[in-house]
């Protein structure tokens, strides 16, 4: 897949599932690409897979919830690279919990890492994309920002901030007439780790939570979520669903307006939410 030849992309949580998916794929279209990650043992390895495709790459340690540390490492690849062009805030974490039993820490560490890291990110980089004349930000939200169930309440929050939030941006962009596209990209389950580095409230059975996960929600590989972003990211899409049942759901949410939370429920809190025995 062609068509990012002479571009220079920042992935973050670019050492595991979508965002190591994504830098292949944008090294395997030409682009220059920055990755980082707070797990340096999966970026070494989406570094090594980026350097044996021939793609210029810089590796960094970041915690996206660090606004400073954020702030300086857009500084750092801009000198590094000469510019950039796109910033694809991807590195997220999930938690499952209902709110009466979630402690404020858990839902603020969420809302840190899943909203904050995508400010901190679009705000570091937006100067950066602006004066290259040829910007875009891909903000990864997920179908729960577009859905609420019962013990994703802090997810939910965090992704449906995204979602406004780049929305916003888009908009801001084109009256602004600056030079600069946005997407908002709401994957559906997609096999990565993502289950399996969550964390949950006491009482959850986080094994058998991850278990279900990864059998019978992740239907869509890394890889052609990487496809289905990078496609919609050359059409200057507002928004990319990733997967067929995040068509589908979002479909019925649209159908149903606040009729789905009914619908819903029954299901989703006993298959997102299975009590330890
Ligand atoms: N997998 C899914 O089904 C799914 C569905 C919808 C949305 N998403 C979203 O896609 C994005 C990527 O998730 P994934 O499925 O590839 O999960 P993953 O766990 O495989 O990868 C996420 C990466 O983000 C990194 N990360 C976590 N906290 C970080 C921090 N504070 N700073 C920097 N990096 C950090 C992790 O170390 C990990 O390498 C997330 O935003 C997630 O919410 C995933």
């Amino acid at each position: 897949m062609q068509g990012f030849a002479g571009k220079v992309a920042v992935v973050t949580g670019a050492g595991s599932g979508i965002g190591q998916a994504l830098a292949v794929e944008l090294a395997r279209s030409g682009a220059s690409v920055a990755i980082s990650d707070v797990n340096t043992e999966g970026l070494a390895q989406t570094e090594e897979r980026l350097k044996a495709i021939g793609a210029p790459v810089k590796a960094d340690r970041l915690d996206v919830a660090e606004r400073e540390a954020f702030l300086a490492y857009a500084e750092a690849v801009n000198e590094h690279f000469g510019k950039v062009n796109q910033i694809y805030n991807n590195a997220g974490i999930a938690y499952t919990g209902d709110i009466e039993v979630s402690h404020f820490k858990d839902i603020e560490r969420v809302m840190d890492v899943d909203f904050w890291g995508v400010v901190n990110g679009t705000k570091a980089f937006l100067p950066h994309l602006i004066a290259s004349g040829d910007g875009h930000v891909i903000n990864v939200s997920s179908v729960f920002g577009l859905f609420a169930v019962p013990s994703q309440a802090a997810y939910n929050a965090a992704k449906f901030a995204v979602r406004g939030f780049t929305e916003a941006l888009r908009q801001e962009m084109q009256v602004a007439r600056h030079p600069v596209k946005v997407t908002t990209v709401h994957p559906g389950g997609i096999k990565t780790a993502i289950a399996r580095n969550a964390t949950a409230a006491e009482g959850i059975d986080a094994a058998e939570l991850a278990k279900t996960f990864d059998k019978r929600m992740a239907s869509t590989t890394p890889e052609r979520a990487a496809q289905v972003i990078l496609d919609g990211v050359r059409k200057n899409k507002a928004r990319v669903l990733v997967g067929t049942d995040a068509k589908v759901l979002d479909a019925l949410v649209r159908l149903t307006g606040p009729g789905y939370q009914r619908l819903f429920s029954p299901v989703t809190h006993r298959v997102a939410a299975p009590k330890k025995r």
